[in-house]
């Protein structure tokens, strides 16, 4: 078979499953990932013929993509922040809210020195690891209850050459304390910590419905949702302990769902943070919040 075919059988297999445009994008990325081809590449070896092994990496991609399973799990890698980080089905997507996020961290950060960060729900490591690169004198601890999750985070430090202490732990079972000795077992030294970055399950299950089937069936269900009758309970949770193992000034970030947003901020104000600014994602929804401890 040759390129111009296998684009043809291709296409017509995932015709109804996803539109046009969709199709062709995943046509492009696995060219690259399976033959090497950049997208222009692909238009200017049409008659190039396909061996039996990239073929069957083609079908396979293709049964996988009829079944809606994301194609960053396929592929195993996506970017994120311009770096590359592994995936599979351990850990969420990274998704362009959670760069916002990044940006806004790094930004009021960036002329800090020696600062020391603490990332609970780390998933595939994105928000720690993107930290790490872009504020080197920054320490860097990163937390998951999933082991699995921890795995992947930690092949991603990897990858990108970034040195982050990872921390296997239920963050709802840390014991808040004004007695800081009881933190002792999450091994964060003096636990003298700057910022505090979360971006932890929020989607309510009320909210499955407006949900696709690619995320749904395929995306860890660990990492996404709450239920309906506290929705808040990492916040509250985060937020509590921030407030005991902070520095003075320490700041709290976190990645909100866009309906919270009223409440995630009287939450933090209640629990003593000042300074709180609630901003909205490049579609005008309330999507992240800082405050300050003082
Ligand atoms: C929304 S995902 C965020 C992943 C990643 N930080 C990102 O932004 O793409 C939430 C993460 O919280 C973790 N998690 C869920 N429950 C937890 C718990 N009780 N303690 C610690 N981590 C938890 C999940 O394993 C998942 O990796």
């Amino acid at each position: 078979m040759i390129l111009k075919s296998l684009k043809t059988y291709f296409n017509n297999a995932l015709l109804g499953y996803y539109p046009v445009t969709e199709v062709n994008s995943f046509f492009y990325m696995l060219s690259e990932s399976v033959l090497g081809l950049k997208r222009i590449d692909v238009s200017l070896n049409v008659e190039t013929g396909i061996e039996a092994d990239a073929y069957d990496q083609f079908q396979k991609a293709l049964e996988r993509l009829q079944n809606y399973e994301p194609i960053q799990y396929i592929l195993g890698d996506t970017e994120f922040y311009g770096l590359l980080f592994n995936v599979n089905s351990s850990v969420l997507i990274p998704r362009p809210e959670t760069e916002e996020l990044v940006a806004w961290i790094i930004n009021d950060n960036k002329a800090k020195k020696n600062i020391t960060i603490l990332d609970i729900g780390t998933g595939s490591g994105c928000i720690a690891v993107a930290l790490a690169k872009h504020l080197p004198n920054a320490k860097v601890f990163a937390l998951d209850v999933s082991e699995e999750a921890l795995a992947v985070a930690k092949q991603n430090a990897d990858k990108n050459s970034v040195n982050i202490e990872f921390i296997e732990a239920n963050v709802l079972n840390l014991i808040i304390d004004n007695n800081k000795e009881k933190l002792s077992n999450l091994e964060l030294g003096d636990l003298g910590i700057d910022v505090i970055v979360s971006n932890p399950p929020y989607v309510r299950e009320l909210e499955k419905d407006m949900m696709t089937e690619n995320v749904l069936a395929h995306e860890p269900h660990l990492a996404l949702f709450v239920a309906n009758d506290d929705a808040l309970l990492f916040y509250r949770k985060i937020t509590q302990l921030s407030k005991e193992i902070l520095n003075t000034k320490g700041q709290l970030f976190f990645e909100i769902n866009e309906y919270l947003g009223e409440e995630t901020e009287l939450l933090m104000e209640n629990e003593g943070f000042i300074n709180l600014v609630l901003k909205q994602d490049v579609f005008n929804k309330d999507r992240m919040i800082k405050g300050e401890i003082i």
